[in-house]
């Protein structure tokens, strides 16, 4: 006789919905989101199919169907021509730069949407790296205080979460300063904490052009081998002053978001980046799976580790199908 018998729990859909443990929705999401120069074009790109760079006033049109959809917030990333980079990355704190325009473009627009940045040099920076480069070396200290100009300059530009993305030792604390020095207290910091020097961000680099010039990341973004070290860059980032953590990539690293989140009672992100989007779209295209329900499942999979927000370029194919 079986006294115990689980699948008395899942015997109907009523049942099976009663018992869910977890559940993925719109208010989840943080839609990512490319930019380029220019007026009214929209470029897919090769290796992300659906996700598009998108213009300023074409970018304004995709937020406002979004938020009918549901989305509310968004992630901002600039593809740059080559004649504006440099090896401090200006580009990225000049107020009539691309990034602070589509700032300002979309808050005046649409006050209501939640807009988190990228703090990073790499889109801007002739290198390629997300730090100042000296005789092949990423400076970390120097490289602060060019990450404290760009939190500031989006700050201004009506950025409601700044999002540093580099991984240089110490920015958290000095970004956070910055901030409130500039009466910015109220700007919420959402750190890429657990950041690994990852293969899946190659369709992003092909996105931005933001692939280094030389060498890799390694010496900054974590080895995928390590997650002790992602409780140390947590625990920093915790008490520097983030508001959330993120873990990045999210589906290879379900692990360190299940590690985050029982060790540290700030929200989680997962950033399900640009290689587990192509991945499932490669396989969706050739018919090898289904795209909604992986991509459910992939979601789902976020929440069940313990993430409460998901960065993904599948918010809007997610939103439609939750609608
Ligand atoms: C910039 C940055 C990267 C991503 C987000 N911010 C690329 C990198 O570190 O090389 C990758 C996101 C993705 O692959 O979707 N520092």
């Amino acid at each position: 006789m079986l006294t115990r018998r689980p699948r008395r729990n899942r015997k109907s859909a009523v049942i099976r919905a009663m018992v869910q443990e977890n559940q993925v929705t719109v208010n989840d999401f943080i839609f990512p989101l490319f930019m380029i120069e220019g007026e009214n074009k929209k470029e897919e790109i090769a290796s992300m199919p659906g996700i598009y760079r998108y213009t300023v006033d074409l970018l304004v049109e995709e937020i406002g169907e979004c938020l009918d959809l549901g989305i509310k917030t968004f992630c901002l990333f600039p593809s740059v021509s080559e004649d504006k980079k440099d090896s401090t990355a200006t580009e990225g704190h000049n107020p009539e730069g691309l990034y602070q325009v589509a700032l300002r473009t979309i808050k005046a627009k649409y006050p209501e949407a939640i807009l988190m940045t990228d703090v990073a040099m790499d889109p801007y920076s002739s290198d390629g790296h997300d730090g100042i480069v000296r005789d092949g070396e990423i400076l970390n200290d120097e490289t602060l205080e060019v990450l404290g100009k760009m939190a500031l300059a989006q700050a201004e530009a009506g950025a409601d979460i700044i999002g540093p993305s580099d991984m240089m030792d110490g920015r958290i604390g000095y970004i956070r300063e910055v901030l409130d020095d500039a009466g910015y207290t109220n700007v919420s910091i959402m750190s890429y904490s657990a950041k690994y020097a990852s293969a899946f961000y190659g369709p992003f680099r092909d996105a931005l052009d933001s692939a280094p010039k030389f060498g890799d990341k390694k010496t900054y973004q974590m080895d995928p081998a390590n997650v002790k070290e992602a409780l140390i860059e947590a625990e920093l980032d915790f008490v520097e002053g983030a508001d959330f953590l993120m873990v990045k990539p999210g589906m290879p690293y379900l692990d360190v978001i299940k590690t985050l989140s029982e060790n540290f009672d700030i929200p989680i992100t997962a950033y399900n980046v640009s290689g587990e989007y192509a991945m499932l779209k490669a396989a969706a295209q050739n018919g090898w799976l289904e795209n909604d329900k992986a991509m459910m499942e992939m979601l789902l999979s976020f929440k069940r580790a313990g993430a409460s927000a998901i960065l993904t370029y599948f918010a809007k194919e997610a939103a439609i199908l939750l609608k």
